[in-house]
């Protein structure tokens, strides 16, 4: 038995290997080559890593990746990365100073195509529209604790906000908005390490509904 499952699973490899390269393998390669793997899991779901696992790692997950970033963002951010995090990954106490690796030429659009096919089928499409909508606001500012984590634009192009989450100036040019109310929904799915307040329970799905609504909305003010 063993020799036969063996040569079944060589030539499996040899046709997937042999396969002309399309542009998300090559980025595939590109990822392990530069290093991208050691601070990047791209395997899910997080539910399966221990925290552990979770903390052993210097970078967000990206096994969500093509379900949480929106295609064009991605690639200009991967040829001139800039801090999202006002603080350190997973942590506190230190500034995010920068310097995230950049990738240039070719390997730019080949990674983007590998990343963003990787996606959750925990992120259904389509369901989130972008819109002005000032219950997700009351929410985002007033009603729960967002606006105390994450950074927004708030009056006069300020930005205001707390500096402990993800900048989520820009956000709706950034995130998908459907994976925005995702997370919210199934924190467990995306975020097992609870740096983040689970919101089930104390948001209704209508409510979560607006909050996605409303940050998928925040894009770049037009200049007058
Ligand atoms: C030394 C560890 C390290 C290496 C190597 C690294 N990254 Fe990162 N990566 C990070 C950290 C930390 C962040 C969060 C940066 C921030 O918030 O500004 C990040 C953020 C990202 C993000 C945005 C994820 C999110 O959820 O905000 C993407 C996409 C990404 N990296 C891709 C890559 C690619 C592609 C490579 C290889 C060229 C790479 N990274 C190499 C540590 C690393
Ligand atoms: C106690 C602080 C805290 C509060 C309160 C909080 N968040 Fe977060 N949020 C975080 C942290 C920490 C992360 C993710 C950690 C990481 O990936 O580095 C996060 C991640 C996010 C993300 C994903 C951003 C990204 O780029 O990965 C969104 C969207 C978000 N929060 C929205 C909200 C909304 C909406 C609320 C209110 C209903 C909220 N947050 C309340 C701390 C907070």
């Amino acid at each position: 038995m063993k020799p036969i499952v063996t040569a079944a699973l060589g030539a499996a490899f040899l046709v997937a290997a042999a396969s002309p390269g399309s542009a998300a393998s090559a980025g595939k390669a590109v990822f392990e080559a530069k290093g991208c793997a050691a601070c990047h899991y791209t395997e899910g779901p997080a539910r399966e890593k221990t925290i552990d696992d979770q903390l052993a790692k210097k970078g967000p997950e990206l096994w969500y990746a093509g379900s949480k970033f929106q295609k064009a963002w991605l690639g200009e951010w991967l040829a001139e990365p800039k801090p999202i995090r006002p603080m350190k990954f997973n942590n506190l106490m230190e500034e995010n100073t920068g310097g995230h690796p950049k990738l240039a030429g070719a390997d730019v659009a080949s990674v983007t195509d590998f990343l963003m096919g990787l996606t959750s089928a925990d992120v259904s499409a389509g369901k989130v529209k972008p819109k002005k909508n000032p219950k997700g606001r009351q929410i985002f500012i007033k009603k729960m604790p967002c606006s105390g984590c994450h950074q927004y634009t708030g009056r006069k192009n300020k930005i205001s906000g707390g500096r402990s989450g993800p900048s989520l100036v820009e956000a709706g040019v950034r995130l998908n908005p459907d994976w925005i109310l995702a997370y919210l929904k199934k924190p467990k799915v995306f975020k097992p390490v609870k740096m983040m307040p689970v919101f089930t329970g104390l948001l209704s799905d209508k409510d979560m509904m607006n909050v996605a609504r409303y940050v998928a909305n925040f894009k770049p003010k037009k200049k007058k």
